[in-house]
């Protein structure tokens, strides 16, 4: 099996999964993704460090993204949450990194993105999880995923990692509301650009610009951002719980010593900062 199918939203999860290839081989890694590197060949390899010669920051942004999620996916598990979903999960391995007893993980993706992690994972006798094939904005998704096994009456985390910058904003909300209808208890964490900084009215005419090279090496162009997160407690029926811009948030979740870890990235202006965001909303009950 090739990768020939994957369309180019789809072949962004190359270069994603190429950036975390990269970090078992630092010094001192921030995380660890053992099987990120099964997925790639020279040609990504090289897209993916491309990306990190947008500029300095853009690698460290998408290693403070990787170690947020990381810490809300291993801190659910924690608090006891046995259901989690990555919607556009691409070639997120998570399932097996924080595989734990009684857990269940659910791929949702394109059929050809799937289809190829499929292939290379047991083509190494690696375990998959669940995978749901389907565009999520079109598919009926609760439905699949009651279908493959969800209980949608036990809490569920949704990692939404990547995703929201390639979809059309008008979508969105409604998609969001289709699942609060069916699943009555989870939170989605994700991650986002405020408005400004794709329509180029931000501040930081530097932001505007990195982000501009940024959407150039993933060959896709950033249709959404969020300059706010209201809609989503007024349109969808959502609590935000968290939200930070990617050093803030990222440093808070990593812990101890990530400060360090991203040296000069640590100091960048606020502005800068301040153009890639994290949220985490929780679904409100008994709405
Ligand atoms: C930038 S990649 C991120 C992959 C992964 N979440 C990560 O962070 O490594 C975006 C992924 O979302 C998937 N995707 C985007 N929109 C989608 C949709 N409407 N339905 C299914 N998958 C989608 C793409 O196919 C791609 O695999």
């Amino acid at each position: 099996m090739d990768n020939a199918n994957i369309n180019e939203i789809g072949a962004t999860a190359f270069i994603i999964a190429g950036i975390r290839a990269l970090e078992d081989a630092r010094d001192e890694p921030m995380f660890s993704d053992p099987y990120a590197g099964l997925f790639l060949n020279d040609e990504l390899r090289e897209r993916a460090r491309q990306l990190t010669e947008v500029h300095f920051a853009v690698g460290d942004a998408i290693r403070l993204r990787t170690v947020a999620f990381n810490t809300v996916v291993e801190n659910s598990i924690r608090q006891g949450v046995r259901q989690v979903v990555t919607l556009g999960s691409g070639f997120d391995m998570r399932h097996a990194i924080f595989a734990t007893g009684g857990v269940q993980f659910f791929d949702v993706d394109q059929e050809a993105v799937l289809k190829f992690k499929a292939s290379i994972l047991a083509g190494k006798g690696i375990e998959g999880c669940k995978a749901i094939c389907c565009n999520y904005l079109e598919a009926d998704l609760p439905d699949e995923l009651i279908r493959a096994g969800l209980d949608p009456d036990q809490e569920t985390l949704v990692i939404w990692e990547g995703n929201t910058m390639y979809l059309p904003s008008e979508l969105i909300m409604g998609f969001l509301n289709r699942l609060c209808d069916r699943l009555s208890r989870f939170r989605i964490g994700f991650d986002y650009f405020p408005r400004s900084v794709l329509d180029g009215t931000y501040e930081s005419a530097e932001a505007v610009e990195i982000v501009r090279g940024v959407q150039k090496v993933m060959n896709a162009t950033f249709l959404t951002g969020f300059d706010s997160l209201e809609a989503f407690e007024t349109e969808a029926p959502f609590r935000v719980v968290d939200a930070g811009n990617i050093i803030e948030i990222g440093i808070r979740l990593g812990g101890p010593g990530t400060e360090r870890l991203l040296g000069k990235t640590a100091f960048l202006t606020k502005e800068l900062a301040a153009s890639y965001w994290i949220a985490l909303l929780e679904r409100r009950r008994g709405d």
